[in-house]
């Protein structure tokens, strides 16, 4: 998604706003751009593609003069990804420039009106509207605060803005509706970007802008109002405690294998905390849900690799856990008018907080007067804010675009959530060894990691040739199936399908060939003998399978399974946490081995904070 950065201070602009700009690579984007004052004028570079484009382009400008400026990189929703199209966007006398994250919908409303007005457009977005209006609202508005204001009055939909202008320099003015937006402070400068990491190496002390809400920022000095009647709004300045080396690739080729082999760590601060020893033997503790009563039904609410996590959990939450689920895929569910009876609750699972779909069916649950639980990494993220009890990750920042450690997390925190349910409901619980297994849990993948990306590398060289490949699991292992499949398009661009196994021969079973290899999940569960039969159905029609086993798997050999990687034995619900990082790892290496850009993946974004 865009990433926007804004600088006000004494330090040269431009080459900190790029320094931010690269550190927002991670979000996605097609092109980037800087505006900047130059003189009394306002300038803009902007270019297709990647950051070293626009750095190429700002060699030949006199960029290092100016203190004041804003920088984007675009993900493409309005107009084609081309240099035309890339923001900071000018008003119509080139006196003000404008960088923007989301969408105005009442953009063509707007234009229309401008057009008879006799403005005049370069661009095909949305964003070139909006600073348009601003420039035609500051011939009668009493200041360019005022216009800004005005301007975004009449726009509906979401947005974080930010504008420099030739009236006031030094000065940026931004706000967010929708769309998220903070502010850095620092000694004599400031900072406004859409993520935390643009200006982290500069300054920790962070305000959280809200809605509503717009900033203007003038090298130290930092004022924020109301949008609805510009009343001056009292904010808080946070301090962040995490450090740019949590965000570097700590030796890895990319931050996604760095992610995948961080899974251990992971695992640990999950956990941290959130078990405490009792006279009975080990318990689950999430003093912040103690609050809620145990839902009579709960409604998962995700998108992406976070849904997967959340069919993973159903069985867990239902079984275990005695509560009924529901899932949706967050784009579903905010448009199709949901039951919400009274004594139920909303969990919505993210891990950037702010997915624009899961955010809007957050809102949407609140409305209806349902509780809501938010399952967050990022932290003060829009999600993690918005709702009623937020249950944090704690998985540190995630860089690479395709999500691993962060479902790692979320699959640890909701069986910690099943396990606390279970307790809350029956005082004489049992776990049956699955916190034991939790906790021995970080020392088993640490063990196994080395050895599973070794193999998973010579099964990447030996099937990256396929187009095509089926993902196939049951039970717990349905869910781990889709996201493998996911995994595998989302970096390698080879087509997958994630199915369960039994549905096979409902009409996927006419596509296996050679050529459609099969990833299978064959661990030692109940589910085991079906599993073995379906393996069978599709060997014999010529299909060729990875099988991830465990001890009953070693037999799948002798029945013509091509390759048979072996796990280690574990409780049943942990060697689901160790099919994850295998799946993972065989996407990697698969991409890496094709050369394809893994940690960016073409058309993705990292947070789609748009619908
Ligand atoms: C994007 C990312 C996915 C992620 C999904 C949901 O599509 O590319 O990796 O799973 O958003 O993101 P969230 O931050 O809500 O978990």
């Amino acid at each position: 998604m865009c990433g926007i950065i804004g600088y006000s201070g004494h330090r040269p602009a431009v080459p900190l706003i790029m320094d931010g700009l690269h550190r927002l690579e991670y979000r996605g984007y097609d092109s980037a751009g800087v505006a900047f004052g130059h003189y009394d004028k306002i300038k803009v570079v902007k270019a297709e593609g990647k950051l070293a484009a626009l750095e190429e382009k700002l060699k030949s400008n006199e960029a290092l003069l100016a203190t004041t400026g804003i920088g984007h990189t675009r993900w493409a929703t309005h107009g084609l990804p081309v240099e035309r199209n890339a923001h900071p966007h000018l008003s119509q006398e080139g006196d003000i420039a404008i960088i923007h994250n989301g969408i105005i919908e009442n953009f063509l409303e707007i234009k229309e009106q401008l057009e008879s007005q006799g403005h005049a457009f370069v661009s095909d977005t949305d964003t070139e509207v909006l600073v348009h209006l601003i420039g035609e609202e500051r011939k009668t508005a009493s200041s360019l605060r005022e216009a800004f204001a005005r301007a975004l009055r009449r726009a509906r939909g979401a947005y974080a803005v930010a504008i420099i202008s030739q009236e006031e320099p030094g000065v940026i003015y931004a706000a967010r509706m929708s769309a998220p937006l903070l502010l850095g402070v620092g000694v004599g400068e400031c900072f406004v970007a859409s993520d935390i990491p643009a200006f982290l190496p500069y300054t920790r002390e962070v305000v959280f802008l809200e809605d509503g809400e717009i900033v203007r920022v003038c090298d130290g000095q930092w004022q924020v109002w109301a949008l609805e009647n510009m009343a001056p709004v009292e904010k808080e300045v946070n301090h962040i405690p995490w450090d740019m080396q949590a965000a570097a690739k700590g030796g890895h080729k990319h931050f996604m294998l760095k992610e995948i082999m961080e899974q251990p760590r992971v695992v640990t601060d999950c956990l941290s905390g959130r078990i405490v020893n009792t006279d009975t033997g080990k318990r689950v503790c999430f003093p912040e849900m103690d609050a809620l009563p145990v839902p009579e039904r709960l409604h998962i609410v995700a998108c992406g690799t976070s849904y997967n996590a959340g069919l993973w959990a159903r069985q867990l939450l239902e079984n275990i856990g005695g509560v009924p689920v529901d899932l949706d895929i967050a784009s579903e569910f905010r448009y199709r008018d949901p039951m919400l009876r009274s004594g139920e609750m909303v969990l919505v699972i993210s891990q950037s907080g702010e997915t624009a779909d899961t955010l809007a069916a957050l809102r949407l649950a609140r409305e209806k007067g349902c509780k809501v639980i938010g399952l967050c990494n990022v932290v003060g993220s829009s999600i993690a804010r918005e709702a009623h009890v937020v249950l944090y990750t704690q998985a540190g920042p995630e860089i690479s675009v395709a999500s691993t450690k962060a479902m790692c997390s979320q699959m640890t925190l909701l069986t910690l959530l099943a396990l606390y349910y279970g307790q809350r409901r029956n005082p004489d619980f049992s776990d049956g060894g699955l916190l034991d297994g939790l906790l021995d849990l970080p020392q088993l993948l640490e063990a196994n990691l080395p050895s599973m990306n070794e193999k998973a590398q010579t099964l990447a060289k030996k099937f990256a040739d396929s187009q095509d490949f089926f993902y196939l699991g049951r039970g717990q292992y349905q869910a781990l199936a889709f996201e493998g499949a996911l995994k595998l398009k989302e970096i390698s661009y080879i087509h997958a399908e994630g199915y369960a196994f039994g549905e096979m021969k409902h009409g996927p079973i006419a596509l296996i060939s050679p050529d459609f290899p099969t990833f299978a999940f064959a661990l030692d569960d109940d589910l085991y003998p079906k599993v073995k039969s379906n393996i069978q159905e599709v060997l014999a029609r010529s299909g060729r399978i990875v099988a991830l086993v465990q001890e009953q798997g070693r037999e799948l050999g002798a029945l013509g399974v091509e390759e048979l990687w072996m796990l280690p034995k574990a409780h049943p619900v942990i060697s689901s946490f160790l099919t994850l990082p295998a799946l993972q790892l065989f996407s990697y290496q698969v991409a890496d081995y094709l050369g394809k850009d893994v940690d960016q993946p073409r058309n993705l974004a990292k947070s789609v904070t748009v619908e």
